[in-house]
């Protein structure tokens, strides 16, 4: 298959860079990448290569799988974590200037910033390729790319799929990327379950919808339709919120428990959620098969992010 975007060289900052064909040419890759690990099979696809992490957000999954997937690709990692204190920007140094010291340093950099926009920033500033792992309530690409992926093995499509996404639309960067992302198929109905607070910005709603998504924004379990291909959960954004009494008040507005899923799921409806999870999925549900944010979207993440980094760095 053709693809449409060359990765080598470039910037990874939004899914909307992205087409369906770069989306599917991704994916033959991080199978690649799946059975060189499961196989266990040495490579050094990165070797000589050094990447920065700067993540200026704490970080498990993200921080975590990129570090994993560039050594597991022979490469070797400079992690800044938690810079305001521990780098030069605790003396006040802009982005900018961050960005082009370690643009020198590494053959890549990947960053996560409170700030939406600042990924794009830090491109400009950048001589090397830039990866966003998260900005602010702006967008968290890899994590789209390995939610996709993940819904790909199961409904073997992306287009004409019905989902369901919970939680907080509003804050939520790994929602504002996979709504971008499944806007690249055809006729994909998306209902959006949330409290009436945390839905997505009008902007960002009337973006997608002329984007071809059908969106169903509910604000009632009861209203969820039987058999969706897949629930994405997600965790209502705490740090976000300028009163913590505001978050209160929502944080457990919705819980994916067994009850719901038994009223709802269908047998072959997959339930995923980027994790952390803070109380909205009670554990119980971690026993069903169904359930995939503990086991494939995590083992997605390696896959997904090996294949993307050879693909930017020109090894593939
Ligand atoms: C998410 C994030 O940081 O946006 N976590 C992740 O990277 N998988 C989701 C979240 O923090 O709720």
């Amino acid at each position: 298959m053709k693809h449409l975007f060359n990765y080598s060289g470039k910037d990874i900052i939004s899914l909307d860079q992205f087409s369906s064909e770069d989306i599917f040419f991704l994916f033959k890759n991080a199978e690649k990448m799946k059975s060189i690990v499961d196989n266990s099979k040495p490579t050094q696809l990165l070797a000589g290569t050094v990447i920065s992490l700067l993540f200026y957000e704490p970080s498990s999954r993200t921080f975590g799988s990129f570090s994993s997937a560039i050594k597991r690709l022979g490469g070797a990692t400079i992690d800044i974590t938690n810079p305001e204190v521990s780098s030069s920007v605790a003396k006040g140094e802009t982005l900018e200037d961050t960005i082009k010291v370690f643009s020198s340093y590494s053959n890549a950099i990947i960053i996560r910033h409170k700030i939406a926009g600042s990924a794009k920033i830090a491109a400009e500033a950048s001589d090397v390729p830039v990866i966003n792992a998260g900005d602010g309530i702006g967008e968290h690409p890899t994590q789209a790319l390995l939610d996709m992926f993940t819904i790909y093995q199961h409904a073997k499509k992306l287009d004409n799929l019905t989902g369901l996404i919970a939680g907080d639309l509003l804050n939520g960067r790994t929602v504002h990327s996979l709504l971008r992302g499944l806007s690249l198929f055809g006729n994909n109905k998306i209902y959006l379950l949330s409290p009436k607070k945390l839905q997505l910005s009008k902007a960002d709603f009337f973006y997608f919808k002329k984007k071809g998504l059908k969106l169903v924004e509910i604000s009632n379990t009861k209203d969820i339709p039987k058999d969706c291909d897949f629930w994405y959960w997600t965790r209502v954004q705490k740090e976000r919120f300028k009163n913590l009494g505001d978050y209160e008040k929502v944080k457990n507005a919705f819980i994916l428990t067994p009850e719901l899923i038994k009223e709802k799921a269908g047998k072959n409806t997959i339930f995923m959620h980027p994790l952390p999870r803070v109380g909205e999925i009670n554990t119980k549900v971690d026993e069903d098969k169904r359930a995939l944010y503990l086991r494939e979207e995590i083992k997605n993440g390696l896959y997904i992010r090996m294949a993307l980094l050879a693909l930017v760095l020109g090894k593939l």
